[in-house]
């Protein structure tokens, strides 16, 4: 007997270490990336007080794909005010698309929302993931033109974009209601047809989706599994308040030496501080790097004392750095909607899969399927103008950082976008008079066409509203330099949509991913070649 068991154990061991061996393979082999995300956690504590390479604030469309390269050689810390979006069917869900923006509220909704001095409402994301978990996740490149303005190197954009798509961007598959769209903006004269590309070309195309053939997003979060995951930390549902500058260095210039944080449910008013790591050889100092979004950054440099002297002396904040350009370039290309049913009705959300991109690139025009409230939607068909010329202004409100600073973009203020907006409405009233789409809808064809120019104006300036492409406030060339450094401070850097002057493409969001590949890449480099010079100076 006793033999018996003696053979008999080691047997059933060994047979267990193989199932157990077999199941963590298959469970290896069926995650794309096979490393698994990043540790994650709300607790302030574990963070209070320690120090990193590189700091980023705010986890959304371009801080992820950063984080994720520059974790490849360095320490990373990502703070992001927002939760997790795993598990979240509001983030996760196809059919859910959309239900973000009308659930809000004012701390905690993955979907911050914002009324500009405009008087238009908007969105911003709070949430690990940032805006690329709430939008439509259209994915689309910028032109050639837009890379070559902003001085990238072809061959890296390139890479960096390719590096994205093989990850999270999918090939959709049209519904019915796309296809129709699809015939409408062709017969209104939007050509060629240029079937699925991901490329900014003009006529009529279909672009890429952060949505898989299940019908599940993939945000830029996805993107941390990319680096090595072990090196960054992602501390969530923390706001970061302001910049620690270096008080203990000789000369003018400002050193940033980390951040200061709280919690962003407001249940402790404790301010904590996570810093930079002091270099270990001479190859330089790691950066804080802000991503915090369009809003979230000037915001995040105001409240650092980086700004106007005249603005931050009504919040009593001290002048660290006197920088005119904070918070000026704010833009949001106007938008011009045009409900094509005639009432509500409960149909499944659906997010934009074509484009129509006509005028020579000035005019960007796309429909879906918008929820209205948790049984009903609506099918609105939209245009933006791509290249406004009105800019405006972001201005503090508070010195709570959850709180939205101010901000005012000027719709429609210079004339020539104005004209634009009469020319857009034309060709929007075309394709939403199409007969594909009338036949679609079951609507008698050329029912009421708008009639003047007048008509055209009026409508304009009165339903103005936003197409979600708002970018500027930190602009290269005024706050940052081409490297993304902020002006007068060293250890400081933006990256996101807040640098933009204009918005690239279509749809911004495929350009923000790429820009985070591509900096971080950059900045490997750059540390890299730092060191090498070091070591042959010391050999
Ligand atoms: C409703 C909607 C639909 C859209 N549809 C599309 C589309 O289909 N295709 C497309 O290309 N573009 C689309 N866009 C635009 C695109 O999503 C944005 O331009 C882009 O995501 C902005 O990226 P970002 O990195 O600049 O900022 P975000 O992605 O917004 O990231 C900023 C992050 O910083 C965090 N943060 C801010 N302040 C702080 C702080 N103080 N402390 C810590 N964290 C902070 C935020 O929570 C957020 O996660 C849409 C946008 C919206 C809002
Ligand atoms: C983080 O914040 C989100 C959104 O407010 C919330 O749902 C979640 O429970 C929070 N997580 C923790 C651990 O506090
Ligand atoms: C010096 O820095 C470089 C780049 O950060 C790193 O690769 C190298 O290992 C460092 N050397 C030492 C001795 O720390
Ligand atoms: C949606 O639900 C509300 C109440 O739950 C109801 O009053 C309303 O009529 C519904 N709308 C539609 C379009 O079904
Ligand atoms: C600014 O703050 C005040 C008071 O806190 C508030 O009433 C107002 O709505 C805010 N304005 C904007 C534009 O957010
Ligand atoms: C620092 O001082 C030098 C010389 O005194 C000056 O040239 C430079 O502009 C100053 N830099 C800043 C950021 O003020």
């Amino acid at each position: 007997m006793e033999t018996q068991n003696t053979n008999f154990l080691p047997t059933l061991q060994s047979r267990k270490v193989l199932t157990v061996a077999f199941v963590w393979l298959l469970l290896n082999l069926s995650l794309p990336q096979g490393k698994g995300l990043p540790y994650m956690t709300s607790d302030v504590q574990e963070v209070s007080g320690k120090s990193f390479d590189y700091i980023v604030v705010g986890g959304g469309t371009t801080g992820c794909p950063l984080a994720a390269t520059l974790s490849e050689k360095f320490t990373v810390l990502l703070v992001e005010r927002g939760g997790s979006p795993y598990g979240n069917p509001l983030v996760i869900d196809r059919k859910y698309y959309g239900f973000s923006l009308i659930q809000t509220d004012e701390f905690s909704s993955v979907a911050q929302s914002f009324i500009s001095k405009d008087g238009v409402r908007n969105h911003r994301g709070r949430v690990l993931g940032g805006s690329s978990a709430i939008n439509g996740g259209f994915y689309s490149r910028a032109r050639e033109d837009f890379v070559k303005k902003a001085g990238w190197d072809k061959g890296l954009v390139k890479e960096a974009y390719g590096w994205v798509e093989s990850r999270i961007v999918f090939t959709p598959q049209l519904t019915p209601w796309q296809i129709v769209v699809e015939f409408g903006l062709l017969e209104a004269g939007i050509l060629p047809y240029n079937g699925f590309s991901l490329e900014h070309i003009q006529g009529t195309k279909v672009g890429g989706t952060v949505f898989d053939e299940y019908g599940k997003r993939h945000t830029s979060a996805d993107l941390l599994e990319a680096g090595n995951p072990k090196n960054i930390i992602v501390l969530l549902n923390t706001t970061v308040k302001n910049i620690i500058f270096d008080t203990n260095r000789k000369g003018n210039e400002t050193r940033v030496r980390g951040i200061r944080f709280i919690k962003s449910d407001g249940s402790s008013h404790k301010i904590h501080e996570a810093y930079l790591n002091q270099p270990k050889n001479s190859s330089g100092w790691g950066d804080v790097i802000l991503s915090a979004g369009s809003l979230g950054s000037p915001q995040i440099l105001l409240l650092s004392g980086i700004g106007s002297h005249e603005h931050l002396k009504k919040f009593d904040i001290s002048v660290k750095v006197g920088l005119e350009g904070v918070g000026d370039g704010m833009q949001d290309n106007p938008c011009i909607a045009v409900l094509v049913d005639t009432m509500p009705a409960k149909r499944e959300p659906e997010p934009p899969l074509v484009v129509g991109i006509a005028d020579d690139f000035r005019f960007i025009i796309q429909a879906g399927v918008i929820p209205i409230s948790f049984n009903a939607s609506r099918m609105p068909i939209a245009a933006k103008i791509a290249f406004p010329a009105s800019k405006g202004k972001l201005e503090l409100n508070s010195t709570d950082p959850r709180q939205n600073p101010s901000v005012k973009f000027n719709y429609l203020s210079e004339e020539k976008d104005l004209e634009e907006c009469v020319k857009m409405v034309q060709l929007l009233e075309k394709v939403a008079k199409s007969e594909s789409i009338s036949l679609f809808l079951g609507i008698r064809p050329a029912a009421k066409l708008m009639s003047s120019a007048d008509e055209r104006r009026k409508l304009c300036k009165k339903s103005v509203r936003t197409f979600y492409h708002y970018h500027g406030g930190c602009a290269v060339g005024s706050v940052v330099d081409k490297d993304y450094r902020v002006y007068g401070v060293e250890g400081l850097r933006v990256i996101d949509g807040s640098t933009f002057q204009e918005s690239p493409g279509t749809n911004p969001m495929a350009t923000l991913m790429m820009l985070g590949r591509y900096q971080g890449i950059k900045l490997l480099k750059e540390r890299k070649d730092a060191s090498n010079s070091c070591s042959q100076q010391h050999p």
